[in-house]
């Protein structure tokens, strides 16, 4: 398999973000109490760049993609902090404003490919109904750019499959179908939701370097959301991690990949298969659960699980500090290759680090 790109970085005259979020929070009121899935997410994204944001199952990925393009449930939802796209305020937009803005400027590729498309009707009309209402064509003018936009997601034989329905078609068919409906209005800012998560592994490979390639050419920018910190490795400018609904480290990707500070971020990154290893390797998967988010713990979330964790963990969130490498942020107090990261590890494993992704030190707190 070929070895993975790094992304090369974009001329500096790009500077204007395109997005800015700030301080964003998304809470569900739920019968077993208030559940924080996004808490307190900062960042920015430039055009032309791709953000890669991953984390394990239930970090928050899905919520903030959707909190960001205004697609919650109308309901038992608070929303605060700010979203900016362009300047404009997307927290609190009135609906036809975000009307106005899906399709053309924000467009996003849902978790499950199959609830994107409809099944009874065919793939062309899918395609012509989205470009008559917010483009305003013709019906044979809308008939050809369904035709040319399948084309562009390669599609062999478009004019064919655009009188076919989608169970006519593979999954990797229908997942391109489904991103030529997602760029067919050429919006500036896609969120790309675990896109390949139903696909087997070349078609995975076919279908990131398909949405990298639109990317590229329409010099759009992307958030692509996975729990695969080995598929944004090649294919995203910068990569945010979440966890229980925080990021906790943040960086262009290569310092990410050379530098990672956060422990869990270190986690993730042993939990990516490496293709170096003999085939009957076992994959390291991280210990122990993500925390309750109705309940989070007092200090870092992720200090139960964490090797390094000490007193201060278990009763200070770490705030995300600066690291030495420029644009990359962190959320630890021990953290990965420094001395004082490298201390506290050995520090638990002196004192009998627990297999289980338990230290000692927190078995005591809680007995
Ligand atoms: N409508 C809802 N009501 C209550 N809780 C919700 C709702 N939608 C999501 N959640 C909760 O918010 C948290 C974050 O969910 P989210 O779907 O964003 O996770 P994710 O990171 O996308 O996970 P996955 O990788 O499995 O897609 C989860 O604990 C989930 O149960
Ligand atoms: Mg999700």
């Amino acid at each position: 398999m070929a070895r993975r790109r790094i992304v090369a970085e974009p001329s500096k005259d790009q500077t204007e973000p395109l997005l800015v979020v700030d301080d964003l929070h998304t809470t569900f009121r739920t019968p077993s109490g208030r559940v924080r899935a996004v808490n307190g997410v900062s960042f920015e994204l430039k055009q032309g760049r791709t953000l890669g944001i991953v984390g394990e199952s239930g970090s928050g990925k899905s919520v903030l993609s959707r909190t960001i393009m205004g697609l919650l449930p109308s309901n038992n939802v608070e929303v605060t902090g700010s979203a900016r796209y362009r300047g404009n305020e997307l927290v609190g937009a009135k609906s036809s404003v975000l009307r106005s803005l899906w399709g053309s400027e924000l467009s996003m590729i849902f978790q499950d490919p199959m609830t994107s498309l409809n099944p009874v009707m065919r793939i062309g009309k899918q395609i012509t109904e989205v470009l008559r209402h917010h483009l305003d064509m013709s019906n044979d003018e809308a008939e050809d750019m369904a035709v040319s936009l399948l084309r562009s997601v390669k599609i062999p034989e478009p004019e064919k499959r655009v009188r076919q329905y989608p169970h006519e078609l593979s999954g990797g068919m229908r997942q391109r179908v489904v991103i030529a409906v997602a760029l067919a209005c050429g919006p500036h800012l896609l969120f790309a939701d675990e896109p390949t998560t139903a696909l087997d592994v070349t078609v995975q490979a076919q279908i990131l370097d398909l949405l990298d390639e639109q990317q590229r050419e329409r010099f759009m920018s992307m958030v692509l959301v996975t729990h695969d910190l080995g598929v944004v490795a090649g294919r995203a400018h910068d990569i945010a991690v979440m966890y229980a609904g925080r990021i906790v480290e943040m960086a262009p990707t290569r310092t990410l990949f050379q530098n990672m500070r956060m422990p869990y971020t270190q986690a993730l990154f042993e939990s990516i298969p490496k293709l170096d290893l003999p085939s009957h390797t076992r994959l390291t998967v991280i210990p122990g659960r993500p925390p309750d988010l109705v309940n989070p713990p007092t200090g870092c979330s992720f200090a139960p699980r964490c090797e390094r964790a000490q007193a201060r963990c278990l009763e200070e969130q770490p705030p995300l500090m600066e690291a030495e490498t420029p644009d990359h942020r962190y959320a630890c107090f021990y953290p990965v290759g420094t001395p004082e990261g490298d201390e506290a590890l050995a520090e638990n494993r002196r004192r009998g680090y627990q297999a289980a992704g338990v230290p000692v030190m927190i078995q005591e707190k809680a007995s």
